[in-house]
């Protein structure tokens, strides 16, 4: 893998590699794999849990990381994207892992720099290690996903991590039903491999519930997509009277409690949300491992063939 720009790029036979890579670095030590490596991480875009858990991701396999935030950078003084990436290149990086609001602006570095790039979230496009830490938390806490019923619910129209995981959810044989009133459910979604309904009670028949945080800043001024948040709470958000014993929920985070998922379920025995925080970091180790490492073993071989 040269990068993971997309969940679309990858194969079953990726996921699973990269699932089992990360599932042999879970453990505390510090690892020396990624020594005299250096990992930049460039975010556009607000993150706790991503921007964190690349930055602890490499320093766990002992690279040198530099964190960058848009705020704050030379991008407040109207540096473009280009020359950014054509500044931050000139420290000859290893991986530069990147957010920003634009679609397919990793894409673009990926053609501007040498280095190996890993997309942490472009627009409402694709987040492509949210979906790979999903399904190494789903796997964990249910033994398997081959068959599996997940449902995602709310705000599908502005969601790349609902995008990279109906994809990932499809290469791995399970099965996704999009949940969504209807203004936020975009039209033609179908066709990444996926049922759709805007009724809840659907539900009912999923092993996971993956819930959506609604997110408004990416909607437009002035529109409306649900009658008002009161109302998408009534109908559409999580609440333990809606959920069976045992279902499982999800939710990427940042969390609206209150709004599209209720404290108690967040909260609850069934939630596997800090499941998931806690299967970003082995996940972005792997990532990490898979991108650099694995790939300077490969053309070893290579040389020596
Ligand atoms: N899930 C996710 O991407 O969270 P952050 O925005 O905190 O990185």
């Amino acid at each position: 893998m040269k990068h993971l720009l997309s969940i679309g790029d990858l194969t079953r036979a990726d996921v699973e590699r990269l699932l089992e890579t990360a599932r042999s670095l879970d453990g505390p030590e510090p690892l020396p794999v990624l020594r005299g490596k250096l990992v930049l991480n460039v975010f556009y875009e607000s993150s706790t849990r991503t921007s964190s858990s690349f930055e602890l991701a490499a320093k766990r396999l002992s690279a040198s990381t530099l964190t960058i935030k848009s705020s704050g950078s030379s991008a407040d003084k109207g540096e473009s994207l280009k020359d950014t990436v054509l500044t931050l290149a000139a420290y000859e990086p290893d991986v530069i892992v990147i957010r920003h609001p634009q679609i397919g602006a990793p894409a673009f570095v990926a053609r501007h720099t040498a280095a190996h790039v890993v997309n942490a979230g472009d627009g409402k496009h694709q987040h492509p290690t949210q979906a790979l830490l999903d399904l190494y938390a789903m796997r964990k806490a249910l033994g398997g996903l081959e068959g599996l019923h997940v449902a995602i619910v709310g705000d599908v129209l502005h969601s790349r991590v609902a995008r990279s995981l109906v994809q990932a959810l499809g290469l791995v044989s399970a099965h996704t039903t999009l949940i969504a009133p209807p203004a936020l459910l975009p039209r033609g979604i179908e066709a990444l491999g996926c049922e759709t309904t805007t009724e809840l009670d659907a539900i009912g028949a999923a092993d996971v519930v993956y819930v959506l945080r609604m997110q408004r800043e990416r909607m437009l001024a002035g529109a409306s997509y649900v009658p008002s948040l009161r109302e998408y709470t009534a109908r559409w958000g999580i609440t333990p009277e809606r959920l069976r014993p045992g279902q499982k929920v999800m939710h990427p985070g940042p969390l609206n409690r209150g709004v599209e998922i209720d404290a108690r379920v967040a909260d609850g025995p069934d939630s596997l949300v800090l499941e998931q925080v806690r299967a970003g970091l082995v996940v972005r180790m792997a990532v990490l491992h898979d991108l650099v490492a694995a790939g300077a073993a490969a053309a070893r071989l290579g040389a020596v063939a």
